[in-house]
């Protein structure tokens, strides 16, 4: 049995991925294991190869197909129009890029990018029978260190990444700079139920639903095992609203989607 009352983390143990916590000890979380400020991005990259052949199938099956609706309503909710250019950051496999790449049409320019070349590679192939922009390029980058000059983009999009960088103000300051002026963020990550009963059927299904099915279809449990803990450590939303604002970002808010499963975050720079 799984004890309900300890696998959401309070305030001490999220504040240990904040970079202050993380540069201080010099120690990141990789779902509950404690490593190496320096090994943790390694991990990740370990992580992404494993599971990038079945990313998308793993989705699908493991939010019965509502990773979609979230992405949909994320994408929507920064507002894009042609000729915007856009920074899909941790971009994996695509998706965010491809239903961006819809409103924003040839005219507009997307980069998705992220330090995995597996997920990237996965991405390129999907955009040979999906709808993509004729104009999204898939960039190979490090989202604490941007590839990317300042003030280059109208928009960036962050969906399920941010919780798996080493120093995740980096990742928000790096997102910043490269925004224009009056640029504006949506980030969307997995978070906290606000229903008690909701987060005991989430809880169960998590720690021993996901485990099984990620054995099953990519063939390693731990990938699946890790991804429910890093959820449990993670920042909550008002946590990631006086982070950004620390930034300098203008207008944050943030919306609860399906119980609050997920939250997407929006700012201004
Ligand atoms: C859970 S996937 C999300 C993919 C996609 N955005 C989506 O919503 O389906 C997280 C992605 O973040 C990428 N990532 C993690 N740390 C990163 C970093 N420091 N720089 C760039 N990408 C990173 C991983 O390689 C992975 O592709």
């Amino acid at each position: 049995m799984i004890s309900y009352k300890s696998v959401w983390s309070d305030k001490t143990g999220r504040h240990r991925q904040l970079e202050k916590s993380v540069t201080k000890q010099q120690t990141a979380m990789f779902g509950s294991e404690v490593l190496h400020e320096k090994d943790k991005a390694q991990r990740v990259q370990h992580h992404f190869n494993i599971v990038s052949s079945k990313y998308d199938l793993m989705n699908t099956i493991l939010s019965m197909g509502i990773h979609y609706a979230w992405k949909k309503s994320s994408v929507k909710a920064l507002a894009l129009k042609p000729p915007d250019r856009l920074l899909d950051l941790c971009a994996g496999t695509g998706d965010l890029s491809s239903m961006a790449g819809k409103i924003i049409g040839n005219a507009g320019q997307i980069v998705a990018c992220d330090f995995n070349w597996q997920m990237l590679k996965t991405g390129i192939k999907k955009k040979r029978c999906r709808p993509f922009s004729k104009n999204t390029n898939f960039i190979q980058g490090d989202a604490e260190s941007l590839p990317f000059s300042d003030e280059q983009f109208d928009a960036v999009i962050i969906g399920f990444g941010i919780r798996n960088l080493t120093h995740l103000e980096q990742g928000f300051r790096e997102i910043f700079r490269v925004l224009k002026p009056e640029g504006r963020m949506v980030c969307l990550e997995f978070s906290k139920p606000k229903t008690f009963w909701f987060r005991l059927f989430y809880d169960f299904y998590s720690y021993k639903i996901m485990p099984l099915l990620g054995a099953l279809i990519t063939g390693s449990k731990d990938a699946y095992t890790v991804f429910p803990e890093s959820i449990r450590i993670f920042p909550l939303p008002d946590e990631i609203v006086s982070i950004l604002s620390e930034i300098g970002f203008k207008n944050i808010s943030y919306k609860r989607l399906t119980d609050g499963i997920a939250v997407r975050h929006k700012a201004f720079k």
